[in-house]
């Protein structure tokens, strides 16, 4: 098992200790408001290697790299445009992504080569503290083995990567819960390459120009905008089915038995050996909705059954993590 250590027992401890270990190289887990990632220093090509090596990640899909504020994400970009500046400052530090073009500050291996970063101000105090201890930019993707759910919680995370980890700093459940909008400032019009709980509407609130990017091409097609939106991703090991509201009853009878039933609001006639509620507020089911995922999986259930939520813009992260789960292998 790797070394955890909790946030709030002593904080200034695992300031020093994680900063210690990625400064020799190592790969430390982060909380983050999102979901947990895994860091290693950006300008460090070895343990940028680990990276890819602990999460089994293909090497042409590029990281996100972490800093602790604007000015240092200004040093890190090699042009940083004035959209970025007003989305940084009505989001960050939050569940924003921005992609600018690339500084040298950056080992190649970070960016899968390519010309462009992938730039984030994390919303945690102790790993705000970390980044501004390390002193330089972190590269963090989720810390999960890659096409598997994101860890929400540090044990998440020790339970998918293990000992490939050196270092898990515990900060409790991630608040938000879903991975960060990606937005593409590199193209124009301006791309939303992810969905974040930070929905289109809200962003375009900063940014009127931005649109949505095109659906994941299928496997085999032409290069992607960004490799990460490959159709099947965040699923688990055993299969799930969507149904709306009114379709559960005849999806659960015609599925196996053990079933885990994961619920907008309680419904008396669904018979399922394990239920999640996870609500009808988008911000609260987004924050339950890994934890319930990695609970379903690793109980007896043979199948997975989730009600699909309400159709609405404030969903779509929601729909967007759930479609890809739910994909044939
Ligand atoms: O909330 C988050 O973003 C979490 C926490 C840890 O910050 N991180 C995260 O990282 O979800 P990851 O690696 O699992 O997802 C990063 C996504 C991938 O879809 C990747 O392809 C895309 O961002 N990405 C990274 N760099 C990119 C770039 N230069 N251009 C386009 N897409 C990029
Ligand atoms: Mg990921």
């Amino acid at each position: 098992m790797p070394e955890i250590l909790r946030a709030d027992d002593d904080p200034e401890y695992a300031v020093a200790r994680a900063a210690s270990v990625l400064n020799s190289g190592g790969l430390v887990a982060l909380p983050t408001e999102t979901v947990y990632g895994l860091a290693a220093r950006a300008d460090d090509a070895a343990a940028v290697g680990r990276i890819f090596a602990a999460k089994g990640r293909p090497a042409h899909n590029p990281l996100i790299v972490h800093v602790p504020d604007l000015t240092a994400a200004r040093a890190v970009a090699g042009h940083w445009p004035a959209a970025a500046d007003r989305l940084a400052a009505a989001h960050w530090p939050g569940p924003l992504t921005l992609v600018v073009e690339r500084g040298p500050a950056i080992v190649e291996a970070v960016t899968a080569g390519g010309a462009s970063v992938a730039l984030r101000a994390p919303d945690t105090r102790i790993t705000r503290a970390i980044l501004q201890r390390v002193g330089r930019p972190l590269a963090a993707p989720s810390a999960n083995p890659s096409q598997r759910i994101s860890p929400t919680t540090a044990e998440h995370v020790a339970t998918g990567l293990g000992d490939a980890v050196d270092l898990i700093v515990d900060g409790g459940p991630c608040t938000v819960g879903l991975e960060s909008a990606v937005v593409d400032l590199t193209t124009d019009p301006p791309r939303l390459l992810r969905p974040g709980t930070l929905h289109l509407d809200q962003l375009r609130r900063t940014l009127p120009t931005l649109i949505e990017a095109e659906p994941a091409p299928s496997a085999g097609t032409a290069r992607r905008a960004s490799p990460g939106l490959d159709r099947r991703h965040y699923a688990p090991r055993t299969r799930l089915v969507l149904a709306g509201r009114d379709e559960l009853a005849a999806a659960a009878a015609a599925l196996p038995r053990p079933l885990a039933a994961i619920l907008c609001t309680p419904s008396a006639e669904l018979a399922a050996e394990h239920r999640w509620v996870l609500g009808s507020d988008p911000p609260a089911y987004a924050a339950g909705l890994f934890a319930a995922l990695h609970a379903a999986d690793r109980s007896d259930c043979r199948a997975i059954l989730v009600e699909r939520p309400p159709d609405d813009v404030a969903w779509r992260a929601v729909h967007d993590r759930l479609g890809r789960a739910a994909e044939p292998a």
